[in-house]
């Protein structure tokens, strides 16, 4: 390792005037701690290699400062919608309206963090990427996109995009005595999942349901299973085998070519299975598997946006190897393909309540499409082929945006549709073991009351005991017109207002993206009829609301 004394000396020989290492600032905009520990790893690497370099978070970063930098590497997430992460909003706003801010003498490169099944993948990275450049700064190389895997490319990427940096004046001539890089890297993200019996799985809907969904629990003594009301748990899943068979015939492999997994070697059969994702298709997948293909059609179809994202809804890797075959080696497929992630899920309980138990609320996805069914990868893994007795990995991941409040005796409002109801039940069990004075209302949508009513005799025990102050649901199909969970928000918008105005907090969690987006609006025209306010005045109070906390969403 060379020291900074010894890089500055090189680069006094290389350019003869330079006197003070360069700095380097990390920008990270996290959600879930993913950027901020990305930012760290970029700090070690950039400290390694000679430059000054210090980390700051989008959150309390003034823009002014921009003027100041000489280098700058943006580390950021993207939400929902293409949304920033909460913590970045505030200043992705102010670059975003350009006034005031110089950033002309700054280098700089993007880290995006992202999910690529989502359309908006890597959106906010991009706008940074934009922003910057538009305010005069030069960026080093394109946006670098991170998907969920991306754990698996941080050893060899990290000193590449951090090279860059040292590289432009200063290491041309260090080259040779600098330390190969990727091994180097300490990549102390990567802390492996745990393992975890089963010990409980019950169907939660009643007989004659057109859903079903999972209660599950799981145990085991491990400091890394430490977790709160409101964290997810990832849980590591498995390939159906018939899945798995049906593309092997599909590209006429047989399964036991040999290939690469992160340096181990193992059949095509049991990479597919354990390693590969099958059932979600995403834009840089299908892009790569043009490369094996000589087709016009196909190529138009990656050309326009509207048209692949069409392509992609409820799509395959079997359906695009079916659709568009090709001649493929069992490296191609496997190089071609995501690698397989973990599936996160909202815990349902407090550790104050079950001890060493997590207990997860599971919606077993299931559709058919062109005559063939299709299943959820991960749900289905648990609903289908897991039983009581049987080992799963996991790890915990999270979440400080979803949290009850720090005092006592603050009252909640708790919005949940189907598996959203998962972290509420955490949340009163916490309550409830722990004597927290504050109110409770709990307002849950679900299909139907008889079948549907997820958790409904602890919701009604919470409720004759106190602990439950209202309890609303919204049951959708039970009647012509919809009921929704946003309806009861409005047929109760007065005393909604009143918990909010008298400091109370809101939370609404839900798998679905129109949910939480109508449910804001609801919230909005709350704060109007029964506030007074005015649209924007609705707006910035709601603004407000969200970067104190007081209305934190989870949604899927
Ligand atoms: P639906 O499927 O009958 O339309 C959990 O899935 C519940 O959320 C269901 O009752 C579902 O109703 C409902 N839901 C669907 N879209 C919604 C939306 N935009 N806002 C609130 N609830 C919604």
């Amino acid at each position: 390792v060379i020291e900074p004394k010894v890089l500055t000396h090189l680069e006094e020989e290389s350019s003869g005037a330079v006197s003070s290492p360069q700095s380097l600032t990390i920008l990270f905009g996290s959600h879930s701690g993913n950027s901020e520990k990305i930012a760290q790893i970029a700090r070690k690497e950039a400290q390694r290699l000679g430059l000054e370099a210090k980390v700051r978070n989008m959150e309390d970063y003034n823009p002014r400062s921009l003027k100041d930098e000489e280098q700058l590497l943006v580390i950021v997430s993207t939400h929902g919608e293409g949304e920033p992460p909460l913590a970045a909003q505030e200043l992705y706003e102010k670059l975003k309206s350009g006034r005031g801010f110089s950033a002309e003498n700054i280098r700089y490169s993007v880290i995006a963090l992202g999910d690529s099944t989502y359309k908006h993948f890597c959106k906010t990275g991009h706008d940074f990427f934009e922003f910057l450049k538009k305010l005069g700064a030069s960026p080093l190389r394109d946006v670098v996109e991170l998907d969920t895997d991306f754990n698996t490319r941080l050893s060899g990427l990290i000193p590449e995009v951090v090279g860059q940096f040292a590289t432009v004046n200063a290491a041309q001539s260090a080259q040779s005595s600098r330390p190969a890089a990727a091994k180097d890297v300490e990549v102390d993200i990567q802390d492996g999942p745990v393992e975890v019996e089963i010990i409980e799985k019950i169907q939660l809907n009643g007989r004659g349901a057109d859903k079903e969904t999972w209660h599950i629990e799981l145990v085991a003594e491990h400091p890394a299973l430490k977790y709160q009301p409101g964290d997810a748990i990832e849980v590591f899943t498995e390939n159906d085998p018939s899945l798995v068979a049906a593309v092997l015939d599909t590209v006429g492999l047989d399964g036991r070519e040999l290939v690469d997994i992160d340096g181990a070697r193992m059949s095509l059969k049991e990479a597919l299975q354990y390693h590969s994702e099958l059932t979600v298709l995403t834009a840089p997948v299908v892009k790569k598997y043009s490369t094996f293909l000589q087709n016009e059609t196909f190529n138009r179809l990656l050309e326009d946006p509207e048209q692949l994202s069409a392509f992609l809804a409820g799509t395959d890797v079997l359906d695009l190897l079916q659709k568009y075959p090709a001649e493929l080696k069992a490296v191609d497929l496997v190089s071609t393909l995501r690698r397989l992630a973990p599936r996160a899920y909202s815990i349902a309980s407090s550790p104050e309540e079950v001890g060493n138990e997590i207990h997860i609320t599971v919606g077993a996805v299931r559709y058919e499409k062109e005559g063939r069914r299709r299943n959820g990868v991960c749900s289905t893994f648990l609903a289908d082929r897991v039983d009581v007795g049987q080992r799963l990995k996991v790890k915990i991941r999270s979440n400080n945006q979803f949290r009850l409040p720090e005092d006592d005796n603050t009252s909640v409002i708790m919005v949940g549709a189907g598996t959203g109801i998962a972290p509420y039940r955490g949340f009163l069990q916490q309550r409830a073991a722990l004597g927290h004075k504050g109110r409770n209302w709990l307002i849950f949508g679900d299909r139907h009351f008889t079948t549907d009513f997820l958790y409904q005799t602890e919701w009604l025990k919470y409720r004759n005991s106190g602990l439950l102050t209202r309890l609303d649901v919204a049951f959708s199909r039970d009647q012509e017109q919809k009921i929704y969970v946003q309806h009861k928000m409005k047929q109760n918008a007065g005393e909604l207002y009143k918990w909010i105005s008298e400091g109370g907090r809101f939370y609404v969690c839900g798998d679905m993206k129109t949910m939480a987006v109508d449910v804001r609006n609801t919230f909005l025209s709350i704060l109007q009829s029964e506030g007074g306010m005015s649209p924007e005045e609705s707006l910035e109070y709601f603004n407000k609301m969200r970067k104190e906390r007081r209305y934190q969403e989870d949604v899927y």
